[in-house]
């Protein structure tokens, strides 16, 4: 059997790694794609090479542009790989514009498509990766999902059983697999912070920074965070260049509680998160690492396509209101933050179920 695997921007790294190199212990023969969505060395390079991912053997080199024009620059591209390329299954993660690209582009040559991270829903339709996730499942072959409710998701999108396949979690495949290394970066104290003492945060949905009524709001919840405790900020570019679009960079780059920093590697990222007192952030991801890491997240949204870091993990929806951040937070000073057990199959197996699945479901 032979499986392309796709990535294309920051959060598919993570989640690439793992099944890439089980599908290696089982001797698929195996490509790795990347289409270039992401491309600076902090939003790529470094993840490859903290991760152990070898060198793609494709790159595209899409990079930046509006959704259609990404969409459709990685699509042509992609389809003239598939043209003189003889693989089984193309294998996509997450719901980023890389994964429904490469998806439509496999499924109309009569590939298999595998989407790893299926099922999940925020219900909100004017968030771009929700239609990425609803166009990549119904169009997908094997659907691999981290929680029960994705499996429910798309039982009701009338996506047939036989093609679901409840894995559990695979970016906690790489979090288990790297937190030793993780804690030996000194990043707490390299940036001169206390244990348990600060707050990490990290900022970059569209609906967050995109305009000014949205970025000055966002500005709102951090000076409201900084007023607290120091607050350690690995920028996006799409958030950096916004807020300086709009003259609200030094609103908070003036304050003394503040670390702005460019965007961080992965290991020295899960250092902090795993010594924070608490976890601000818009990111889907970010959700889950922090549960199992069992850090308090907040999160800066009206909705979360991963409900299972809300009943069994450390996650708050906030809502959009700073003012129920600062209520969050006097809820964290008083110690009100419950006991994690890692969700069911986030056990850092997940990658081995996926293979083992494709292995018995789509040989060549
Ligand atoms: C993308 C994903 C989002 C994911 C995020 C993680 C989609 C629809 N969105 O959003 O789901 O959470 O990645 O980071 O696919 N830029 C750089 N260097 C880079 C890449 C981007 O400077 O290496 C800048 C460019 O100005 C670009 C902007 O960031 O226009 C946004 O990048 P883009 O890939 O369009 O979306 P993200 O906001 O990163």
């Amino acid at each position: 059997m032979h499986i392309t695997f796709v990535v294309g921007a920051r959060p598919n790294f993570m989640k690439v790694a793992p099944i890439l190199k089980a599908a290696k212990q089982a001797r698929i023969e195996s490509l790795l794609l990347h289409t270039g969505q992401h491309y600076d060395q902090k939003m790529s390079t470094l993840f490859f090479n903290q991760l152990g991912l070898p060198r793609p053997d494709i790159y595209l080199g899409v990079g930046s542009g509006t959704h259609a024009v990404q969409t459709a620059k990685v699509m042509t591209a992609f389809d003239e790989v598939l043209e003189g390329l003889s693989t089984d299954v193309v294998l996509v993660v997450g719901d980023v514009n890389s994964t429904l690209a490469c998806a439509l582009v496999a499924v109309k040559r009569n590939i298999l498509v595998a989407h790893v991270e299926a099922g999940l829903r925020s219900g909100d339709r004017t968030m771009p990766e929700e239609i990425n996730r609803i166009v990549t499942d119904q169009i997908s072959d094997f659907l691999f999902t981290t929680e029960r409710t994705a499996d429910e998701n798309l039982v009701k999108e009338g996506i047939p059983k036989e093609r679901v396949f409840f894995v559990g979690n695979v970016m906690i495949d790489t979090l288990l697999e790297h937190r030793e290394s993780a804690s030996k970066t000194g990043m707490v104290e390299a940036l001169g912070l206390t244990k348990g003492d600060y707050a990490v945060c990290t900022l970059h949905r569209p609906s967050n920074v995109d305009t000014r009524e949205s970025a000055e709001n966002t500005v709102r919840a951090l000076e409201i965070l900084l007023a607290q405790m120091p607050v350690i900020l690995p920028i996006h570019p799409r958030t950096n260049a916004k807020l300086t679009e709009f003259g609200l960079i030094e609103r908070i780059t003036e304050n003394p509680n503040l670390k702005m920093v460019e965007p961080l590697g992965y290991l020295e990222f899960m250092c902090l998160m795993d010594n924070a007192k608490v976890v601000f952030t818009d990111s889907g991801g970010i959700q889950e690492e922090t549960t199992v890491l069992g850090t308090p997240c907040l999160t800066f949204r009206e909705n979360t396509e991963r409900p299972i870091t809300i009943t069994e993990g450390t996650n708050q929806l906030i809502g959009l209101d700073p003012n129920r951040l600062q209520e969050a937070l006097d809820r964290l000073s008083g110690g009100a933050h419950k006991e994690v057990k890692a969700p069911e199959y986030w056990d850092g197996r997940a990658s081995e179920r996926i293979v083992d699945v494709l292995l018995h479901h789509a040989r060549g």
